[in-house]
């Protein structure tokens, strides 16, 4: 059953005696082999305490844990009583790993947090707590371990207690218990400690034995992401995913979202098994009476209002190497859809160890910040508090298809919501047509002083000679007006074309043969403008080397910037990423200018007809 089974998380720094605390669970609890018993037994006569059974041998999982003495990933360990399972996810108390703490957190729904007694309550303390929050736990149970070396005072437990409580006191949080045990002595731990007859109440396996950490749903509608369209034969169409709230039975009426499609439910499977009526957490076939348009990424829905939007606040956990910066685009993972986001605006970070909201225009590795997250068509979720599977979210990236981030939702940004496309009687076909050509943006990327501009200016005048209508966006020229606000930090290079991309994309919608000469220097960026602007999106790569554009250095700016006089100066203490397939290459070290125009209205002539 479901309900009996604990998921949680246990939470340490490196010496609390977090593995010998479960480990001795595990022992007490009569679930291991004798033989396994044995080898322990063996292993502890190595072990650091002298022949007594070492229990934190038993979590010992990886060999670099061994080595080094802390845990570097997250283990997983089952086991069970006669009342009830558990899972529980070993996690890492070192600082770094802060990553892995929120994996396991995201998985349970109680953590155990060890605070040693002779300490009190860390900075340490204070960060699990929250990465713990962060990541939707409700139940916390706090295990202030080592009180043998604090000779089970009464008064030093009392002391931790009431920090403890002033530190959740910051926290939305269902439960809270807080037990005093000694993991090597095994106070506390699955039997009650003779020696701390002060502490009535139970012990930290038989709490954890009746917490009841259901989340309290019976006011929410059903909700289901699909994550499978089964059609087996023609006869039959099912909608397969794991209901993540409410309950769904046959002859209900559903509504499919985003469309909004409504259908009854005509038959329901768990597994190849037909129900009346199934609830949160199975995993189920449904059919429905009409051949609406149901697809992976749809959400299905009773009595539940999802929002609906492209813009949303969320809390996320950085985990990449390289730092984020706004303006980046993802794909964004919420439930089973999977679209393209734009993290648009970091507000703030959050200091892990104290709570406070901190200005950043850049997270690095292990940091929360709060962003607003702009998605490019409209999703479905809700927020984090009313559904742990919609309201959490995963940012990829979208070259190394690594997990960059997890994070929840916060709440919906209705600014999206209220903001409705109108479409237009005249349309650009019509406006090209009128022009008698085709629009196109034809993108030049290359170094300063490569020679953008100048080919730019040359190409424009031979289309105008041509009798095309066009207009030409340049670096400097816009960062005079449009784009006066903006510097050369990479978030403001990433809006300078984000921008750039947006003004190309209206030019060309006018019917304009739109010419832009940026620098340009991020990959993902002119990748991104290149989806914005869609197709005749005709990339220049102006491959001048380096030494040729710092010979010529027509505006002195290379010399000022060797001199450290200019900063992120691309090619001296900036990147510039070299385009991987570029439509067109040319090098004006190579060619005369006369002929690099002829190479690029050789290269754009698909596109002019
Ligand atoms: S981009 O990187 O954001 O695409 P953009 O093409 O708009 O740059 O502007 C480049 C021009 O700004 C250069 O030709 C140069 O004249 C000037 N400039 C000033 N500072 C820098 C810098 N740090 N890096 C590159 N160009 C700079």
């Amino acid at each position: 059953m479901e309900e009996n089974l604990l998921k949680f998380i246990t939470c340490g720094s490196v010496d609390d005696g977090k593995s010998t605390l479960i480990g001795h669970m595990l022992y007490d609890a009569k679930l291991l082999f004798a033989d396994q018993e044995k080898a322990l037994e063996l292993d502890s006569k190595v072990g650091s305490r002298e022949g007594k059974i070492d229990y934190s041998l038993l979590l010992d999982g990886l060999m670099a844990e061994r080595e080094q003495g802390i845990t570097i990933d997250v283990a997983y360990r089952y086991f069970s009583t006669e009342r009830r399972s558990f899972i529980v996810a070993d996690t890492p108390g070192h600082e770094e790993y802060t990553r892995n703490m929120a994996v396991g957190a995201s998985f349970a729904s109680l953590a155990v947090i060890l605070v040693d007694a002779s300490q009190g309550v860390l900075v340490q303390t204070r960060r699990h707590a929250r990465i713990c929050s962060l990541m939707g736990i409700r139940h916390f149970v706090f295990a202030v371990n080592k009180m043998d070396l604090v000779h089970y005072d009464q008064m030093k437990f009392k002391k931790i207690e009431k920090d403890i409580k002033i530190l959740m006191a910051e926290f939305d949080y269902g439960t809270l218990k807080i037990i005093p045990v000694s993991a090597t002595e095994g106070d506390n731990i699955t039997v009650k400690s003779a020696k701390m007859p002060w502490y009535t109440k139970e012990t930290l396996l038989a709490y954890l034995e009746e917490i009841d950490v259901k989340e309290k749903d019976e006011w929410k509608g059903f909700s289901m992401p699909v994550q499978r369209v089964c059609r087996p034969n023609h006869n039959f169409r099912g909608f397969q995913g794991q209901i993540s709230s409410g309950e769904i039975a046959v002859g209900d009426t559903i509504t499919v979202m985003p469309s909004r499609e409504s259908a009854k439910v005509t038959n329901i499977f768990q597994g190849d098994v037909p129900v009346e009526k199934s609830g949160s957490g199975q995993a189920v076939t449904i059919q429905l009476d009409t051949e609406i348009d149901v697809s992976r990424g749809c959400i299905l829905e009773k009595d539940y209002e999802l929002s609906v939007g492209n813009m949303l606040a969320a809390s996320i956990l950085w985990m990449d190497d390289s730092r984020l910066v706004s303006g980046r685009i993802f794909w964004l993972k919420i439930g089973t859809q999977l679209i393209p986001a734009t993290v648009m605006n970091i507000k703030y970070k959050i200091d892990v160890n104290s709570g406070a909201e901190v200005y950043a225009d850049a997270i690095f590795k292990n940091e929360i910040a709060f962003c607003e997250i702009s998605v490019g068509s409209n999703i479905v979720f809700d927020k984090f508090e009313n559904n742990r599977e919609l309201g959490s979210l995963i940012l990829i990236d979208r070259v190394t298809n690594m997990t960059s981030a997890c994070g929840v939702v916060m709440y919906p940004l209705t600014r999206g919501g209220n903001i409705t496309w109108h479409n237009m009687d005249i349309t650009k076909e019509m406006r090209e047509n009128a022009m008698e050509q085709k629009s196109a943006t034809i993108w030049m990327t290359g170094l300063s002083g490569a020679g953008k501009s100048t080919l730019a200016n040359e190409v424009e005048k031979r289309l105008f000679a041509m009798g095309k209508h066009t207009m030409i966006l340049d670096g400097d020229n816009v960062r005079m007006g449009l784009n006066k606000n903006l510097g050369f930090a990479e978030n403001d290079r990433i809006e300078n074309i984000r921008r750039i991309a947006e003004v190309s994309k209206l030019m060309n919608d006018a019917g304009l043969l739109v010419l832009t000469s940026f620098i340009s220097p991020y990959r993902m960026d002119r990748r991104n403008a290149k989806e914005i602007i869609g197709q005749n999106f005709v990339e220049v790569y102006v491959s001048t080397p380096l030494e040729e554009c710092e010979k010529r250095d027509v505006k002195g700016l290379y010399q000022k910037a060797r001199k450290g006089q200019i900063a992120n100066f691309t090619g001296i203490s900036g990147k510039y990423e070299e385009p991987e397939n570029p439509d067109i290459v040319v090098d004006t070290s190579k060619h005369s200018l006369d002929e690099c125009v002829e190479i690029i209205l050789e290269g754009l002539k698909p596109y002019l007809s």
